[in-house]
């Protein structure tokens, strides 16, 4: 038998040593080294059940044939457009979540929409015995023949019962349960993640066979695990959500095949999720209208525009720091914004608290929302509402400047839709297109005009 050999891996971010030291120089984080035995012969690395390995050799590009990856798709649109058309063959997935948020919801009637449709899925739980996951597929009213159940942790079996069964798809709940027996450290630790996912991307290549892995997400919101374990998959999707709210979103990190920055929304119901096609409905549901500090935005997620309220609070301040928070975007952009209101406008921000929520939930990113943000406060310090039927759009200068946003017809049209009366945004966004007949769309060039038409 081959020597085995150990090593030192720190448990935080995956840095490998031959020797054992007090500080990981990978991360800096003190007493994170842990001796692992090393997964030794590499040979028998390739060794579960089905290798089918052959030595690959560089090919003409232009000798390859080009195939539509056939997709296979469930019947939530809303998913399927989060992996950017529905199921690639032989990809590697990754679901992160906070416990409870509903992956294995989500997971359960995905793989009953395809078991529906005469594909075998194999859904493996290593946290719920069998009967717990026939228990919430009763809730879910899950009735198909070709949906497998197996309740197992050793990665070995498992790959066998894929082996066996052959399934269109595979789903493994979750990922930091499973364990090899190869390796000696605990399921869950950074070197049992890292060996399983690469085992599992092994087989998901070489048969073809998609395959889910939940994994969940630590305390500071990453999946539990090295960060390597992101670069492994071909794609990342997080499912997001306050518990106390029934809307969940699904949002794509990372995809190999389509676009980032996709999202799904879902209502979570008694009988299950159900997909959201209207978000901007939902976001705008609890809006009280005529209230001093809201205003709208049309912002995009991936591809779709969805309206958003956006909240501020201004009030004065009675301590010496004032306070600058925000949830749902970026708290950066806050002070920022205070700054170029207060010296490009002349409002007196500098001694008020300044609280911006995004309502509902949701997490806006791009810079298009900041005008939006700007109105806003202006409107809360200066005590007057906005239209309700407003809109507003643009990126903010630090001279004070409406800057050009992405997509404006998408936008408007969005907006048009839901019954918006009028759109304030970027002037150089006028040109070449048509403006739809039901809208006014008033483009500005700076700060100052905007709260002139709008506050
Ligand atoms: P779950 O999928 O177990 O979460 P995760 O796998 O991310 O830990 O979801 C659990 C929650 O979802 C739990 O609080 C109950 C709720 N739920 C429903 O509201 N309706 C349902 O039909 C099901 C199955 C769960
Ligand atoms: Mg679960």
């Amino acid at each position: 038998m081959a020597k085995r050999k150990t090593k030192y891996v720190c448990q935080e971010c995956g840095y490998e040593s031959a020797k054992w030291m007090g500080k990981c120089p990978g991360c800096n984080n003190w007493n994170t080294l842990v001796e692992e035995i090393e997964a030794s012969n590499m040979k028998n690395r390739h060794g579960l059940g089905i290798d089918k390995r052959s030595i690959s050799k560089p090919e003409k590009i232009t000798a390859i044939e080009s195939q539509k990856e056939p997709r296979m798709t469930t019947s939530m649109k809303e998913f399927n457009r989060v992996l950017g058309g529905g199921i690639v063959p032989g990809s590697l997935m990754l679901i992160g979540g906070d416990p409870g948020i509903g992956k294995s919801t989500l997971l359960l009637q995905i793989s009953s929409q395809l078991a529906e449709k005469q594909l075998p899925v194999l859904y493996i739980s290593g946290e719920e015995s069998t009967r717990q996951t026939k228990l919430r597929a009763d809730r879910l009213d899950i009735k198909t023949d070709m949906l497998y159940v197996l309740s197992e942790t050793n990665l070995f079996d498992i790959a066998n019962q894929i082996e066996e069964i052959k399934p269109s798809l595979v789903i493994i709940d979750s990922i930091q349960t499973i364990f090899r027996e190869e390796v000696t450290s605990a399921p869950g630790s950074v070197s049992q993640v890292r060996e399983c996912t690469g085992e599992l991307m092994r087989i998901a290549k070489t048969n073809g066979i998609p395959i889910f892995i939940v994994g969940h997400v630590t305390k500071e919101g990453a999946i539990a695990g090295p960060r390597m374990l992101e670069h492994m998959v071909d794609a990342v999707l997080y499912f997001e959500g306050e518990r106390h709210h029934s809307y969940r979103i699904l949002r794509g990190v990372k995809n190999r095949f389509g676009s980032t920055n996709e999202m799904g929304i879902f209502e979570m119901k008694e009988s299950g999720l159900r997909e959201v096609l209207n978000p901007s409905e939902i976001f705008l549901e609890e809006r009280s209208q005529g209230a001093a500090g809201s205003t709208v935005v049309a912002s995009m997620e991936g591809t779709r525009p969805v309206l958003v309220e956006i909240q501020a609070l201004i009030s004065p301040s009675s301590f010496g720091n004032p306070r600058r928070m925000a949830t749902g975007i970026d708290h950066g952009r806050v002070p920022l914004l205070m700054a170029v209101l207060e010296k490009r406008v002349g409002l007196m921000l500098q001694n008020q608290d300044a609280y911006i929520k995004v309502a509902g939930g949701v997490k806006l990113d791009e810079p298009a929302i900041d005008l939006a943000i700007a109105i806003s406060i202006a409107s809360s310090f200066r005590d007057q509402p906005t239209k309700p039927d407003d809109i507003f759009v643009g990126e903010v200068g630090l001279t004070g400047e409406i800057r050009r946003v992405s997509r404006i017809e998408q936008r408007v049209q969005e907006a048009a839709k839901l019954g918006f009366k009028r759109v304030i945004c970027p002037k150089k966004n006028l040109d070449g297109w048509t403006i739809p007949k039901s809208i006014e769309v008033i483009g500005v060039d700076t700060v100052q005009e905007a709260l002139q038409v709008g506050v």
